[in-house]
């Protein structure tokens, strides 16, 4: 949610910050702009991709070694050129991400003041704020954080100064920030992707403590202005991992990495065969002692959730369930001895899964984090973190990420099972095995039904609406079929628990309706089978999801079928979520649309 980045050092900035940008434009993109810093401030912006930005930036001489970057997801104004950052005031630039709740009754005293407004966006009254404070003694440090106090809400702010060219300063409170030091200078950024060319060891500074880079280097200080030390962290993503590698999107390659990213992941949670996670918590008896497990998160990965709180049930007998994070804290959550709560997240940053993290905390409730992000807030924040190792997820449509985060809850729900006494070792162990080496290969032999879905898809292109329907687990991944659809094709879509649909909204089946009906799970199958009935017989069309084995068994009326290369297991749900993320890449890439950078959408929701 907007993608800021700064550059100072010995090398001509612009072509650094324009690569960054690009690297973050899946954070947002309807905007986006640069300031340069040399005898004077320079600032260029431009509504639309960072294409356009470009466009603009050609033929002009741009030698200057400093500047700052920001390609914006709007909040505050619509996202047109004098909205877009940075925001330019007398004194400095300024680049943000995040939201400044107090904006309205600032920018009313600031504008009493004299100061004239350009745009619509709440960043402007911190840029006007920060220029007046610093207008007092030039001291760059102390002006941020006397502004940073009257400041609510969220920011990552990068800052360049007119009189201080060479030095960007940058502080954060509940946004992503980075900075790093290399050989060509001193970089921030909002995340990893836009430093991987340049270094893999960054600084993630803490809340509320001001960095200051230059060519020379960067240095952190307290709100004392002591220089404090903050700790070097370094990333195993390589470049080539961050890029296309010959796919057309970055999505449809995050799919085709699924195989690989499960096995890692589940390998690194496994040691002789079981659930290991090098936690006292989790590897200790303490496991036993949870009577209910509360997943939170938001979207996809609540929706991952869905499926763990399935798993936990029926393994461990533990009362699971699941709350949207957003809606968690405002709906006074009774929460007491014996909760878990398991917050997964790829980024690590989404606001509202902070936010929630923060409450249960409060109320001294247990947090478990699974988190693809290494060192991100959630990830810090929680007690304990199990992390996702399936590498930089791109595409703004979540995929590997929702695989390995089914596959870490799969691991906890045997984990658990076991340590409540409902699943002896070797039941365990062949789970594990089945996961660790079944699961991944028949993922990559589901991938090879591509082309088989690209067919199918072709012929939803024109589609107003459509159903997913499922039951048990298959209702949890058919939430997460229809989110991926929806967002990237743009068809309207509802996802449905078979048996509901008779209860009101079969009245939207009319002729030719497409139903994707998926069916893995054996002790629903015949109620699957009268659920497809009802729908075709009011002229659905059903593009029937399948296991092998239950296409063997039963006689099931379809119009289109897709037989999953998979037997049904409580883990047919990693090639079945395969499968429907296949459906949907490939009508979003026959309706020609932007499959990668959906309308509307940021890859990490940094706001509430
Ligand atoms: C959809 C999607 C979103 C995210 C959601 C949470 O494809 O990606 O629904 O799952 O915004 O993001 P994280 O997992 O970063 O907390």
């Amino acid at each position: 949610m907007c993608g800021i980045v700064g550059f100072t050092g010995k090398r001509a900035a612009l072509p650094l910050l324009l690569s960054g940008l690009s690297a973050l434009e899946y954070r947002g993109y309807d905007s986006a702009g640069v300031a340069l810093a040399a005898e004077r401030l320079v600032t260029v912006k431009s509504a639309g991709r960072l294409s356009c930005l470009q466009q603009k930036l050609k033929g002009g001489v741009w030698g200057q070694t400093c500047g700052i970057g920001h390609t914006r997801w709007a909040t505050h104004g619509a996202p047109v050129d004098h909205n877009a950052h940075p925001h330019a005031t007398p004194r400095l630039a300024m680049v943000h991400n995040g939201i400044i709740e107090n904006y309205a009754e600032l920018t009313a005293a600031l504008c009493e003041q004299g100061c004239v407004f350009r745009s619509e966006t709440d960043t402007e009254s911190a840029a006007w704020l920060l220029d007046g404070i610093y207008g007092e003694n030039h001291d760059p440090v102390q002006a941020i954080f006397k502004t940073i106090k009257q400041l609510r809400g969220s920011f990552a702010f990068g800052v360049i100064f007119a009189d201080r060219p060479g030095e960007i300063y940058a502080v954060r409170r509940d946004s992503p920030l980075i900075v790093a030091q290399a050989e060509e200078g001193s970089f921030l950024a909002s995340d990893v992707p836009a430093l991987l060319a340049h270094t893999k060891a960054y600084y993630r500074p803490d809340e509320g403590v001001v960095c200051r880079l230059s060519a020379q280097g960067v240095c952190f200080f307290d709100d004392e202005g002591k220089e404090v030390a903050q700790r070097l962290e370094t990333v195993d993503w390589s470049v080539e991992q961050a890029r296309k590698d010959g796919f057309e999107h970055f999505m449809i390659k995050e799919i085709y990495e699924e195989p690989q990213a499960l096995q890692r992941t589940v390998q690194h949670y496994l040691k002789k065969g079981l659930p290991r996670f090098q936690n006292p918590m989790l590897d200790g008896d303490a496991l036993a002692s949870f009577k209910r497990v509360i997943l939170v998160a938001c979207g996809t990965a609540m929706h991952a959730g869905l499926v763990g709180a399935y798993r936990i049930e029926k393994m461990a007998r533990v009362p699971a369930r699941v709350e949207i994070a957003s809606e968690f804290r405002y709906a006074d959550p009774v929460l007491g001895t014996g909760d878990l709560m398991i917050l997964l997240s790829q980024s690590g940053e989404t606001a509202d899964t902070l936010a929630a993290l923060r409450h249960a905390k409060a109320q001294g409730v247990p947090t478990l984090a699974i988190v693809n992000v290494v060192g991100s807030s959630v990830a810090r924040e929680a007690d304990h973190v199990l992390y996702t190792p399936a590498g930089p997820e791109i595409a703004v449509a979540s995929t590997k990420a929702y695989s390995v985060q089914c596959a870490v809850l799969e691991l906890i729900a045997i984990r658990m099972a076991m340590a409540k006494g409902r699943m002896d070792a070797h039941r365990a162990r062949g789970l594990c095995v089945q996961l660790a080496d079944h699961v991944p290969a028949e993922v990559l032999a589901t991938l090879e039904l591509s082309d088989r879905i690209r067919t199918l898809a072709v012929a939803l292109t024109d589609a107003q609406h459509l159903f997913y329907i499922g039951r048990d687990l298959d209702c949890a991944l058919c939430t997460e079929g229809s989110l991926k659809l929806k967002e990237i094709s743009y068809i309207h879509s509802e996802a449905y628990a078979a048996g509901e649909l008779k209860h009101g909204a079969i009245s939207l089946i009319e002729r030719d309706t497409p139903v994707v009906a998926l069916m893995t799970v054996p002790h629903v199958a015949e109620k699957m089978i009268s659920a497809i009935r009802e729908v075709r017989s009011r002229g659905a069309r059903v593009i029937l999801f399948i296991t092998r084995d239950l296409a063997e068994r039963y006689e099931i009326p379809f119009d289109d079928c897709v037989q999953l290369p998979v037997s049904s297991t409580g883990q047919t749900v990693f090639g079945a979520a395969t499968a429907l993320q296949l459906l949907a890449y490939h009508v979003a890439a026959a309706r020609g649309l932007d499959v990668d950078k959906p309308r509307n959408l940021a890859k990490s929701v940094t706001v509430e």
